[in-house]
C-alpha cells in the first residue's frame, strides 16, 4: 500500500478534528449523556459521537488504514495507522470547563508523521508534519525563550486512577511547585502539549498517559523546536505512559527536578 504524504495525511485529520470540534459544540449547545468507565473516568455521549465522525471522515479517504482509537480500540492491521482521542479533556467537557480538544495523530510505518489538536472552544487548530514545522490556524509557532525554571509556566495531569496508583504524581507536583514560577493542571494532556508547542507553556510532564493523548501533541512540540523525552530523558515514544515535552531550554532541570522526587 502507497503511504500518504504527511501533508495528505494532514489535510484528512484537521477535516476530522474540524468535524468532532462541531459535534462538541452542538452538543455542549443541547445537553449530553454521562456515563463511567471507571470511579473517576467518564465517557459521554459526545465522546462517542466524535470518535465517530472522525473514523468516518478518516475511513472516507483511507479505508484500508488501521485506527486506534480511545473508545472503540484498535481496528484494521496496516502500516499506516490514526491514533484518535475524540474528546481529549472528557472531565472539562462534562462540566463545561472550556479546555478540550480532538487530538488525531497519524502514524507510518511507526513513526507519527502528521497530527492536528483542534480546540473547538477559542477555534484554535494546531498541526504539524514531520520535518514540516508546527502551525495554530496556518501561523508557524515556536517554543518559548525561557531558559530557567523558576521563570518557567509548566503544566501537568493526574491519571485517573489516582486513589491507588503509586505514582499519582503528587511528590513531583510539590517539587516543581517549589522550583518553578507556577503549575497549571488545565485537564487534557493534547492540549498542553500544544501549549509547549506555541509558548504558553514552558514545560509539561505526565505520567500514565495513552498513545493517543500524546501522539499529535508530542509531534507539534518537536516540530516547534522543543523536546520530548520520558521522564527519565530517554527518547520519547508514546507506547510508553509517560512524557517530559519542554523548550528544550528546561529540560535539563525539568529532569533532575523528577529525578529528585524519584528518589
Ligand atoms: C485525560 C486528559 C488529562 C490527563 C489524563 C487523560 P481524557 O484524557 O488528557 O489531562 O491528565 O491523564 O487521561 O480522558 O480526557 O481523554
Ligand atoms: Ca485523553
Ligand atoms: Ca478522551
Amino acid at each position: 500500500m502507497n503511504a500518504p504524504a504527511p501533508s495528505a495525511a494532514l489535510e484528512t485529520a484537521v477535516a476530522a478534528a474540524r468535524r468532532a470540534g462541531e459535534l462538541m459544540r452542538e452538543y455542549s449547545r443541547r445537553g449530553f449523556s454521562v456515563n463511567h468507565k471507571g470511579r473517576t473516568d467518564l465517557v459521554t455521549e459526545a465522546d462517542v459521537a466524535c470518535e465517530r465522525a472522525i473514523i468516518e471522515t478518516i475511513r472516507a479517504s483511507y479505508p484500508n488504514h488501521a485506527v486506534v482509537a480511545e473508545e472503540g480500540g484498535q481496528s484494521g492491521e496496516s502500516s499506516c495507522r490514526w491514533i484518535i482521542d475524540p474528546i481529549d479533556g472528557t472531565t472539562n467537557f462534562a462540566h463545561g470547563f472550556p479546555v478540550y480538544c480532538a487530538s488525531i495523530g497519524f502514524e507510518r510505518e511507526g513513526q507519527v508523521a502528521a497530527g492536528a489538536v483542534y480546540d473547538p472552544t477559542r477555534g484554535e487548530m494546531f498541526t504539524a508534519t514531520r520535518g514540516g514545522g508546527a502551525f495554530l490556524n496556518g501561523e508557524a509557532i515556536a517554543v518559548s525563550a525561557v531558559a530557567a525554571l523558576e521563570r518557567s509556566l509548566l503544566a501537568t495531569g493526574f491519571p485517573y486512577a489516582i486513589r491507588d496508583e503509586v505514582e499519582n504524581n503528587l511528590s513531583h507536583f510539590a517539587n516543581f511547585a517549589m522550583r518553578a514560577q507556577a503549575i497549571r493542571r488545565p485537564g487534557a494532556a493534547a492540549l498542553d502539549l500544544c501549549y509547549v508547542a506555541c509558548g504558553r507553556l514552558d514545560g509539561f510532564w505526565e505520567f500514565h498517559l495513552k498513545p493517543w493523548d500524546m501522539a499529535a501533541g508530542a509531534l507539534i512540540v518537536e516540530e516547534a523546536g522543543g523536546r520530548v523525552t520520558g521522564v527519565r530523558g530517554e527518547p520519547f515514544s508514546m507506547y510508553q505512559p509517560h512524557i517530559l515535552a519542554s523548550n528544550g531550554r528546561i529540560h535539563g532541570e525539568m529532569l533532575s527536578t523528577l529525578h529528585v522526587a524519584a528518589k
